[in-house]
């Protein structure tokens, strides 16, 4: 099996000698191409600040991170530019969309950024937003669609530029749970159907139950690692509820 990712010992301390935080004790784990995981954990357990050493927006303290054969972390401001540009696409929590440009253009500007000639890009605009069933939101701003209709567009610009991995924190945090449903279907076809590797990040275990195989989080330390296997999502659902009751009980203990 082929790993994309392979994460080392990492570490992440916040702040100066005077006051530091500790967000991540080493962490280790792998992921393979073609998987959809879940990081799961309660607020503040690292599960951002982890996002953001893969997505390298933010350096980490210490640790490896390789990406195929890459230690993503040895790369300088402007090879990382490059590797985000290649290698990566965003789903967030609050959409970030352009408001002055329409739904598809939205999605467009995924390809402009990567100088794909106009034709091209109309034309595989038109092929996402068909396979996404978003079609209908063609020359609509958005203002003029719904949050969930939003976070479908933001599934369709990640997706576009075929990036071998798709990172999204929280993305069904802004939905009520008909639209998180319907998107967490949409990322599930995204990964089965159209080959994408999604690492997702969630506090919300009905929103990890969509996942194969979830790391949990607790106190920036990896507690668990569960697998879906066969389990239907609804036990899945169950298993993941009692890895938390578990987790909070440590926590009450401590
Ligand atoms: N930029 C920052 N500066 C200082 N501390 C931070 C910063 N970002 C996160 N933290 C701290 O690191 C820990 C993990 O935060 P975070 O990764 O955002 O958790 P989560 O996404 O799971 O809620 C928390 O204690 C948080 O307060
Ligand atoms: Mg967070």
């Amino acid at each position: 099996m082929s790993h994309l990712i392979t994460a080392t010992n990492v570490e992440k301390y916040y702040g100066d000698s005077g006051q530091t935080t500790k967000a991540l004790n080493r962490v280790s784990f792998e992921v393979n191409k073609g998987e959809f995981t879940g990081i799961m954990g309660t607020s503040g357990s690292g599960k951002t600040t982890l996002l953001n050493m893969l997505a390298t927006i933010d350096r980490v303290s210490a640790g490896q991170i390789y990406f195929e054969d890459v230690d993503i972390t040895k790369l300088n401001e402007e090879e990382l530019a490059e590797f985000r540009k290649k290698n990566l696409g965003f789903i967030f929590q609050a959409f970030n969309l352009i408001d002055t440009l329409t739904i598809d253009e939205n999605i467009e500007m995924a390809l402009s950024l990567r100088d794909v000639d106009k034709a091209t890009r109309v034309k595989e605009v038109a092929k996402i937003m068909e396979q996404l069933g978003i079609s209908h939101l063609k020359n609509k701003f958005p203002y003029e669609v719904s949050g969930g209709e939003k976070q479908r567009c933001a599934c369709a610009r990640a997706l576009i530029t075929e990036p071998k991995l798709i990172l999204a924190d929280e993305p069904t945090g802004a939905l009520d749970s008909k639209s998180s449903t319907k998107l967490l279907s949409l990322m599930e076809f995204m990964n089965k159907n159209l080959a994408a590797t999604i690492l997702m990040v969630t506090h919300d275990a009905f929103s990890s139950s969509y996942c194969e195989r979830i790391l949990f989080l607790n106190d920036g330390e990896i507690f668990q690692e569960l697998y879906r296997g066969q389990q239907t999502r609804r036990e899945f659902l169950n298993t993941i509820l009692d890895v938390l009751a578990i987790m909070g009980g440590q926590a009450d203990a401590e």
